[in-house]
């Protein structure tokens, strides 16, 4: 099985968000079980060059806006698998990855590249795996090149929603100077009087998937399919969920060299240094009985930041410690700000992107809230099991698939879930999470359930196999 997998992002060349995590591990865990699968991401003026290995691909002449554009492809193995970074400064040498006016030309350029290189590169691979809005332009491609050219008429295409929130919007008008001048490109893009690229992904894709089974679920309703609902619907039958995994070679409290000290579930002992750590560098109390509470997140609505806001003080006087990273909105950014000023004693934040400290925190906190207004995996609740800190969560999406309610009787469960979209039932789950937490028993127990989920890609993996061997059956 050949699979070529072309995303936007991918760890460690590039990530703002989940959909770079997941896009850097997943291939290596198909190149473990056997498959050929080969990524291919643009390389961008974040990416570090230590990673590349020589442009393999000096010319790579590629037919674009009635002309040619010559662009250059490096070659890396630093995910674990076979990687091609199309190097294009003028589209992909940006101060941020993504928010600009422009940005679906230049993912409409970079799906051209790909798949030119992929042509180059000689053999036709059975699957295009595709990867959210920005690869709904190689969607459409393949499907108009299917008809008549035969190097592509056997590949199909298994298109991953990661987020039905972003879609690639675009004027109509515009799509003649990207190529897609046929009466079938126009009408696979066409939505309500302008161009959607999520909406080509899953109008001509062969296969379809979303990255949880929830998720695969909730698309399907207008409350969460923003507005394609009634797409993801028609073609239900070639849709299916399959839940992320995580990279236990990047997130593991055994291994983590981000840590002052590592641990395991038979001892812990470790983490109790990794929260005085974390205590000590925000100028927190070190008080290490004081439950510690952690969120790690783009600040944005998806993620239920309101939520936190209306809950806020309740927290705050339970006696808890709040430790916030993350980065975004403005009216989000100046919430956290305020309330570290009210409590400086309790409250620590980190407004930006940190890497390091994402580990810190997953191992440092006890509790890690999540109470997502929708989320279509979520990585962050899979992270905090395997590092022992009880995941506090909305159950929606990825959330409800990976997290289970604790059940005090009979000692099951790995945390706490919630379902209305309220405050209330927000922080009645983080009064029950700082009850277990104050009982010896019940931490050790609910944290052993944690750690000993499997999370693995390994197991999502061969659940890709078989998507691809459905699709290229097809
Ligand atoms: P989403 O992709 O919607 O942002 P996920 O939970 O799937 O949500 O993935 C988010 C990823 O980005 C996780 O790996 C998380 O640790 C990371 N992340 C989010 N915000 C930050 C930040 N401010 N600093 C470091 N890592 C972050
Ligand atoms: C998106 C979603 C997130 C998911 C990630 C990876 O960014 O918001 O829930 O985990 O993609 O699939």
């Amino acid at each position: 099985m050949r699979v070529a997998l072309i995303s936007a992002e991918a760890v460690p060349y590039s990530k703002t968000g989940g959909l770079g995590d997941v896009a850097g591990a997943l291939p290596k865990a198909l190149t473990r079980i056997g498959i050929d699968a080969v990524l291919i991401t643009p390389l961008y003026l974040q990416t570090k060059r230590g990673y590349l290995e020589t442009a393999v691909i000096d010319d790579l002449d590629i037919d674009w806006r009635g002309g040619r554009y010559k662009a250059k492809a490096f070659y890396s193995r630093a995910n674990g698998s076979p990687t091609f970074l199309i190097d294009a400064p003028e589209f992909f040498y940006r101060d941020s990855i993504y928010g600009y006016t422009e940005d679906y030309e230049r993912f409409a350029f970079f799906c051209r590249a790909a798949l030119t290189l992929v042509r180059l590169l000689g053999t036709p691979p059975e699957i295009l795996h595709l990867n959210d809005w920005h690869c709904g332009f190689a969607a459409a491609e393949l499907f108009e090149r299917r008809r008549y050219d035969p190097f592509w008429a056997k590949t199909r295409s298994v298109f991953s929603v990661h987020n039905m929130a972003y879609q690639g919007g675009f004027d109509l008008g515009e799509l003649w100077k990207l190529d897609f001048a046929s009466e079938r490109a126009r009408n696979a893009f066409a939505l309500n009087g302008y161009a959607s690229a999520m909406k080509a992904g899953l109008e001509v894709s062969d296969m379809l998937s979303t990255v949880s089974r929830r998720y695969a679920i909730e698309i399907q309703t207008p409350e969460y399919g923003y507005g394609l609902d009634w797409l993801t619907r028609l073609r239900a039958d070639r849709l299916i969920g399959i839940t992320n995994g995580i990279d236990y070679e990047v997130w593991n409290p055994e291994t983590d060299p981000e840590l002052p000290a590592n641990y395991s579930l038979a001892d812990l002992s470790g983490k109790s240094t990794c929260k005085q750590f974390l205590l000590e560098k925000f100028g927190l109390p070190v008080d290490l009985n004081l439950p510690l509470i952690g969120s790690i997140s783009r600040l944005t609505a998806q993620k239920g930041i309101d939520l936190i806001m209306q809950a806020a003080q309740e927290i705050l006087e339970t006696g808890a410690c709040l430790i916030s990273l993350g980065s975004g909105e403005k009216r989000y950014e100046e919430f956290w700000q305020s309330l570290r000023d009210y409590a400086p004693q309790q409250v620590a934040i980190y407004r930006g992107y940190s890497e390091p400290l994402a580990h810190l925190i997953e191992a440092g906190s006890d509790i890690f809230i999540m109470p997502s207004k929708f989320e279509p995996c979520g990585l962050n609740q899979m992270y905090s099991l395997r590092y022992g800190t009880i995941p506090v969560v909305r159950a929606v999406g990825g959330l409800d698939d990976t997290v289970e309610q604790w059940d005090a009787v009979n000692q099951k469960g790995n945390g706490f879930k919630f379902t209305p979209f309220e405050a209330s039932a927000f922080v009645e789950k983080i009064y029950e999470a700082l009850f277990v937490y104050a009982d010896t028993e019940s931490l050790a127990a609910i944290r052993k359930n944690g750690m000993a989920a499997d999370n693995s890609w390994e197991n999502a993996a061969t659940k890709y196999l078989d998507l691809y061997r459905k699709a290229a059956s097809l």
